[in-house]
């Protein structure tokens, strides 16, 4: 019987090491509100304690380390979470493109190093992932984390919800940083994607306080502007204004202490990688995109894109479905007509647990749709589709239209699987659906070629294209 001691050994030593861990959730890459390619922000969160933190960076191999400016932090108390700090720090000096090194040291003493990889310039090529729907907890959406991290990418959007099932503090600590920052590599656990990529979020109707049976928001669901810290360039909002989601008027001070000016504008923004301008929108209902300031925001945005090589759009909740689930929800093709003035290539979006990809189609309106919507938050959209049949990305690689693409399969329970081999039920501008595994997008940019390809959590590749300018 000498397993039970040496059990016990185990466990005794493993307790106080645990105790020790200063981070509620390990540090993590950012792009920041205004993203350069010399540099990142880096975030961490802890308990609420006095500590001297510093960092460090060695922004190429061998050269030296050099020490980055004093961490700040932001208090969050909120009467759902636990009481604890979100620590940030710019790295600055980077290399564009360039892997770099960084260690976070606590009261002198390392207890955090890691590579990271610099956001890139117009000239080099990029290799980015997408998927949205994740952070569940499933096994699924670990070994999508383990398959994403092997490859390696420069940038990950996350298409909405981001975490289940009320964009709170808790459900980040619980199936976001766990699953997406492990220490090691395991398709049982997740990979340690966070600390080495910058991820970029989009909201979804889970991460905006999702209310419950009672009607009731969550004093902490609104975490994704406590802990991301993405560009500030959107519309401006006011806090309880139209256009910008609600938690219970008594929260909102320390909801504020904590979020700062991230909210309510951090929902909508842009930002050039490599030679792609990226559009992130709010797409939840109770943004109305038909109001001037919105619309105006976003077509100088478009215009400006136009400088770029690519032009992509993202937001949760897809225009052009063809699951049976949320095919109401067809708001956000109101604003074909924009994307197509501006000539935006591709649409991703997330929601449906699936992935789809559409033929390059272009949408006409009826009269009078965005009025209602407006008024019932919630419609179909019935107007005039131009569907591009010659497309098939190998020989014919130019589109006459935009690609929507969702890419909702990214942990929680997949929809409509029974749809997955039945193009009869399908709506006639779905070219590819895949509704019976879990996955997400690869997308590969290299001068005025695009490659997209959908990866299954088994590594393997269920769809691939090619589009070029
Ligand atoms: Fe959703």
């Amino acid at each position: 019987m000498r397993l039970f001691p040496f059990l016990a050994t185990s466990v005794l030593l493993a307790l106080p090491l645990q105790a020790q861990d200063p981070f509620l959730a390990k540090p993590f890459l950012q792009v920041g509100a205004v993203p350069k390619t010399d540099r990142m922000d880096l975030v961490w969160l802890t308990q609420d304690k006095d500590a001297k933190w510093t960092v460090e960076v060695q922004a190429q191999t061998k050269g030296p380390w050099k020490a980055m400016g004093n961490p700040t932090f932001k208090l969050v108390a909120l009467p759902e979470a636990p009481k604890h700090r979100i620590y940030a720090t710019t790295l600055h000096g980077l290399k564009p493109g360039a892997v770099f090194h960084y260690r976070v040291s606590l009261d002198g003493q390392t207890v955090f190093q890691s590579e990271g990889h610099g956001l890139k310039t117009s000239g080099q090529p990029q290799h980015l992932v997408l998927y949205g729907d994740g952070a569940s907890g499933s096994e699924h959406q670990k070994a999508l984390a383990f398959q994403m991290a092997k490859q390696k990418p420069d940038a990950v959007f996350v298409l909405g919800d981001i975490v289940y099932a009320r964009g709170r503090a808790s459900e980040y600590l619980d199936h976001y940083f766990s699953i997406y920052n492990t220490d090691a590599a395991d398709p049982a656990k997740g990979a340690p994607l966070l600390r080495s990529v910058p991820t970029i979020g989009v909201l979804g109707n889970h991460d905006v306080a999702f209310m419950n049976a009672r009607g009731d928001r969550p004093s902490d669901g609104l975490a994704y502007y406590l802990y991301w810290d993405l560009p500030m360039n959107g519309p401006e909002l006011k806090v309880a204004g139209p256009n910008t989601p609600m938690i219970q008027p008594m929260f909102w001070p320390q909801f504020l202490a904590g979020a700062g000016e991230r909210f309510p504008k951090m929902a909508n923004f842009s930002i050039d990688l490599g030679n792609a301008h990226w559009t992130i929108l709010d797409s939840n209902p109770y943004v109305d995109w038909s109001d001037p300031a919105l619309r105006a925001w976003l077509e100088s945005d478009l215009r400006r894109a136009g400088r770029s090589t690519w032009r992509f759009v993202a937001f949760h909740h897809p225009g052009f479905n063809s699951s049976t689930a949320h095919f109401e929800d067809q708001w956000m093709r109101l604003l074909s007509p924009v994307f197509e003035k501006y000539r935006v290539q591709m649409v991703f979006s997330g929601h449906v647990h699936a992935y789809q990809r559409s033929l390059p189609l272009s949408f006409k309106p009826e009269a009078g749709a965005a009025a209602k919507f407006a008024q019932h938050r919630q419609a179909t959209v019935n107007g005039i589709f131009s569907l591009d049949k010659t497309f098939d990305g190998l020989r014919v690689t130019k589109t006459k239209g935009i690609i929507y693409i969702i890419s909702g399969a990214g942990g929680a329970s997949l929809y409509n699987t029974h749809q997955d081999d039945k193009p009869e039920t399908w709506q006639p501008f779905t070219k590819v659906m895949a509704s019976d595994r879990y996955s997400f997008t690869l997308l590969d940019l290299k001068g005025k070629r695009l490659e997209l390809r959908q990866i299954a959590e088994d590594g393997k590749e269920m769809d691939h294209f090619v589009l070029r300018q």
